[in-house]
């Protein structure tokens, strides 16, 4: 891998957009070749609701990816959401060797097969599993970062196993397959967020992410490094913008313009006496207050907030203490918001009221990111660059290079699921 290059894709299937990156990992170093979006109106909440519109997009975005002398890989790490995706924990368990040291020693088949173990989980008919993500390993019941390489007799790994809809899938890989491209693994949008936007010490000090999107709003939790919750709610910046439209009677198109250019969630400083001029439906012209459309808009954030924190609660990650206040002991940092939806003027005060946390809106990590995608809507997608990098820099002995091709060989375990089980 490391003389010739390898060209890997990634591709972001969001609501609003579909976003990629075309890169090359060299000599031990990831090189960005291009990246851009295509916004599309063939996905609704993650899931394909117009496979035509889908498959234009991609191309369009393949087309945008596209780089003289880079040969485009025929298949890509995809990135999907959608309340029909759960991420199961699981368990798994692999005994090392009990001889000499050289049995003891744990190498890439002993993480395999406590990971395999850790999938064999029942389903329901139409659900199969797309990835698994480690979240922990114990060496002989002690906690590790990483067990490769270490001595044990025994590992044992704590992990998330995804699973979607087939139905919903299979659409996802009809559309990328008119374009030729297989989706040779899953990447889930919450977790590549949560390596998008948050530094290792948040992760490791106990933080909850929250990525607002267009028609999702994405949740991942961690605690001492940890991922130990992720969930996919159906909400996002599209019932901001419909409540703009029910109230004020406009189409939707122009209720987003209106968000987009003047909308806040900052009812108390919000110049009250301002207004804007608006056109309804029939051509009649009228004017909205700044403040009429701030309430509107923050009651809707309040809501989203709202939801998460319950689902947070139902989850045990926050509770009602004596006094009746909804608290936490588990989330010390924060809360880091990302997604489209963050980029509204006042949203971090309102997060802080909701959660009683201190709260922020999360920058990428990613150094190198282009104008027009930096921005918190990117965070999964540069999120999945950060992490398949910091994967390759914790592969000091080059394990991933003797595949002959950078492919994450622990969530690339579809293929590895289909031959070996
Ligand atoms: N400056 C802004 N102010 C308010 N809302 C914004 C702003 N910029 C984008 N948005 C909203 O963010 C949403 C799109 O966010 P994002 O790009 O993260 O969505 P997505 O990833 O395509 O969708 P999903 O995560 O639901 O699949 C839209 O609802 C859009 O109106
Ligand atoms: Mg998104």
């Amino acid at each position: 891998m490391g003389r010739k290059g390898e060209p890997f894709l990634l591709i972001e299937i969001g609501s609003s957009k579909i976003s990629g990156v075309l890169g090359e990992i060299k000599d031990r170093d990831m090189i960005i070749h291009s990246s851009g979006f295509e916004p599309t109106t063939g996905i609704s909440a993650g899931v394909v609701v117009s496979i035509d519109e889908t498959k234009t997009s991609i191309k369009r975005l393949l087309r945008r990816l596209k780089v003289k002398g880079v040969k485009m890989p025929k298949s890509a790490s995809v990135l999907i959401t959608g309340s029909h995706l759960q991420n199961r924990p699981s368990k798994g368990i692999t005994t090392i060797g009990e001889n000499n040291h050289k049995e003891r020693l744990i190498s890439r088949k002993h993480v395999e097969n406590a990971l395999k173990q850790a999938k064999e989980i029942h389903l329901p008919k139409e659900e199969e599993i797309v990835s698994i993500f480690p979240s922990a390993y114990y060496v002989n019941d002690k906690p590790v970062k990483k067990p490769y390489n270490m001595m044990g007799v025994r590992l044992e790994v704590d992990a998330f196993v995804l699973t979607a809809d087939t139905t919903h899938l299979g659409n996802i890989e009809i559309a990328l397959l008119s374009s030729n491209i297989r989706a040779k693994e899953y990447l889930y949008q919450p977790i590549m967020a949560s390596y998008g936007a948050l530094i290792n010490e948040d992760r490791d000090t106990g933080v909850i992410l929250i990525d607002i999107g267009k028609d999702t709003t994405d949740i991942a939790v961690w605690e001492e490094g940890t991922l130990i919750f992720t969930k996919t709610l159906e909400t996002g910046g599209q019932d901001i913008t419909n409540d703009i439209a029910q109230v004020l009677h406009l189409r939707k198109s122009d209720a987003e313009k209106l968000k987009l250019q003047h909308g806040t969630c900052d009812t108390e400083t919000v110049d009250k006496k301002s207004t804007i001029p608006i056109e309804v439906f029939d051509g009649d012209k009228k004017v909205v207050s700044k403040k009429e459309l701030a309430d509107i808009i923050r009651a809707r954030v309040e809501d989203i907030f709202l939801e998460v924190r319950d689902e947070l609660r139902k989850n045990h990650l926050f509770y009602a203490d004596r006094k009746g206040n909804i608290t936490t002991d588990i989330i010390s940092i924060g809360v880091v918001l990302t997604g489209g939806t963050s980029l509204l003027p006042g949203i971090k005060e309102v997060g802080k009221e909701i959660f009683k946390l201190p709260c922020n809106i999360g920058s990428l990590r990613w150094k190198k990111v282009p104008q027009d995608m930096n921005t918190p809507s990117f965070a999964s997608l540069w999120g999945a660059v950060e992490y398949k990098y910091e994967q390759l820099k914790n592969d000091p002995i080059g394990e991933l290079d003797r595949e002959g091709k950078f492919e994450m060989f622990i969530e690339n375990i579809k293929d590895f699921f289909k031959t070996n089980i």
